[in-house]
């Protein structure tokens, strides 16, 4: 299996180098793809530097901040193109554990269409989280979970390995969500196309250095999504039934 590890960056100059290395530490196999938005505090000059070093290092420059959503599109295209199997995402911020990266590939190898590292299934943790990041994290997969009728206990999490198929079967170039939302919309996507969803118990630890790019525009668009999307599946079902 070649593995493509992606990691968003947005200011995350102190973080960045620590989780390179210990992703690259921790599944040795594994190529990287920083996908940086042109960070004021110069991370996409340092992870250039980190690249020219390790050929296993690649670094995607995207003109301005877009949102994680739109990084993330651009990286798994960039990926598809260069053949990997599965693509992984990871935060920079040393949030998720490359440690417990082998456990995801681990539920790919053995046939989940999709890994999701979950805080919300036994074995899973937060660390250092304040309690209204709690609270969103919780009632957000609460909210979606019942609105999309989906058994999946972390929708809104960041750490996720993906089979290449699934990329392909899920058309990315139909996902909207700009935000965070974007977790929730490829789960919500690979799930309704049938494909295997295993979560993986993770621990997620706060970040030590800089600072989160949550904002509560990113919740609504992502609430406002999730409601659209549920609604409409709702809908499809009843007019489907009643052509029946
Ligand atoms: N390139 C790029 N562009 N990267 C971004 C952008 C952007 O617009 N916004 C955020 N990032 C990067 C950050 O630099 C970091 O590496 C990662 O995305 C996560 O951002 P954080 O700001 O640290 O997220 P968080 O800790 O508040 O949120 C975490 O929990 C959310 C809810 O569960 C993350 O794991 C999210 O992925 C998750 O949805
Ligand atoms: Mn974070």
């Amino acid at each position: 299996m070649r593995v493509l590890t992606i990691i968003p960056t947005f200011n995350e100059l102190e973080s960045l180098p620590k989780t390179l290395g210990r992703v690259r530490a921790a599944v040795p196999a594994t190529d990287v793809l920083v996908v940086d938005d042109n960070s004021p505090d110069g991370t996409g000059q340092l992870a250039d530097r980190m690249a020219a070093e390790d050929s296993q290092v690649k670094v995607l420059h995207r003109k301005g901040k877009e949102g994680l959503g739109a990084a993330y599109i651009a990286g798994f295209k960039w990926g598809l193109d260069e053949g990997y199997d599965v693509l992984v995402e990871l935060d920079a911020d040393g949030s998720h554990q490359p440690e417990q990266l082998p456990r995801l590939l681990q539920a790919i190898e053995d046939g989940a269409d999709l890994a999701i590292g979950s805080r919300w299934v036994p074995g899973g943790t937060v660390v250092n989280w304040p309690a209204h990041r709690q609270f969103i994290s919780k009632g957000g997969s609460f909210y979606a979970r019942t609105m999309l009728g989906l058994p999946v206990k972390d929708l809104t999490g960041g750490f996720n390995a993906f089979r290449a198929s699934t990329l392909h079967t899920i058309d990315l170039n139909q996902v909207e969500s700009k935000g965070y939302g974007f977790q929730v919309d490829l789960k919500w996507r690979t799930a309704k196309a049938g494909l295997v969803v295993k979560e993986v118990p993770i621990t997620f630890v706060e970040r030590e250095f800089g600072t989160s790019k949550m904002s509560g525009n990113i919740v609504v668009e992502a609430m406002v999504n999730v409601t659209k999307w549920g609604l409409g599946a709702r809908l499809a079902k009843l007019t489907g039934k009643g052509g029946r």
